[in-house]
């Protein structure tokens, strides 16, 4: 006879060797309940400082399709056709905005102190990404292949040699630095700025300095998630995390 498998759930680890339920319990508890894809925030989260870093990601979303367009196109593809100039180009001015808008999205939190709290962590992968894409954006323009690129190659090589990295990295090999430019770096930008997101979402955005108590504890879970109508109220006035207004 056979019997019915009860349906197991979070929490429910009647197998206690199954990596299917931890698998499955790591993922449900990665962010709070409701706060994958939050409705509503904090009345704070009206001020422009808090539109830079999803406008970082924007950014970075076009220079990622365009870049394994160009990939995918070629050398002779960019330089020669006009959509490749155009593509090229796009992949340019993109990477100049996601720059602009992550150095203010940085400089914003700095000035939020935005390690306070548990925010540590989501503050340390914020810096990890912005040195990881100076590291790209480097390589990005070496394998341009025109004479800037030799030129900043060449430039680049004395100071690979100078800190003792010239053995590993050869900035003058083509095919080393389109490696590392085209795989290697955006992966691992792209893995930094997923964990970055899953923390923001975990354990909240950063309040600003005067909104709250420095010693009160940041994270969402401590924070009221009532909604209010009072959308414009302005954090300071109200005092600390008090209401929450649709995203
Ligand atoms: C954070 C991510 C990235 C940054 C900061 C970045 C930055 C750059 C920069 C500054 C250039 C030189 C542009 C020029 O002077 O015209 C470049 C070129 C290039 N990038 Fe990226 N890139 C990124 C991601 C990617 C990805 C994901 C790919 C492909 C999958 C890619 C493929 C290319 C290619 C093929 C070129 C050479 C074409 C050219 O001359 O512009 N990039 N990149």
């Amino acid at each position: 006879m056979t019997t019915r498998a009860e349906p197991r759930g979070p929490g429910n680890t009647s197998e206690p060797g199954s990596w299917t339920v931890k698998v499955r319990d790591g993922i449900v508890g990665l962010v709070p309940e409701g706060q994958a894809l939050p409705d509503r925030q904090p009345v704070y989260v009206h001020s422009w400082i808090y539109v830079f870093g999803v406008a970082t990601l924007a950014a970075l979303a076009v220079v990622i399709v365009t870049g394994g367009i160009l990939a995918i196109g070629g050398v002779a593809w960019w330089h020669v056709s006009s959509l490749g100039l155009f593509v090229n180009s796009l992949h340019l001015w993109s990477v100049e905005l996601f720059f602009g808008f992550m150095v203010i999205h940085l400089w914003g939190k700095f000035w939020m102190a935005a390690w306070r709290g548990k925010l540590g962590l989501t503050w340390a992968t914020c810096v990890i990404c912005f040195l990881a894409s100076l590291a790209t954006a480097f390589t990005g323009y070496t394998i341009t292949t025109n004479f800037n690129a030799q030129w900043i190659a060449f430039e680049a090589k004395d100071v690979m040699n100078a800190v003792a990295l010239g053995s590993w990295i050869n900035v003058t090999n083509l095919g080393q630095m389109v490696l590392i430019h085209v795989c290697m770096l955006p992966l691992a930008i792209v893995a930094v700025v997923a964990m970055h997101v899953l923390l923001v979402r975990k354990h909240g955005v950063v309040p600003p300095i005067d909104a709250i108590d420095p010693e009160a504890d940041l994270t969402v879970a401590s924070a009221p998630s009532h909604s209010s109508d009072s959308g414009s109220a302005d954090a300071s006035s109200t005092g600390a995390t008090s209401g929450a207004v649709s995203s």
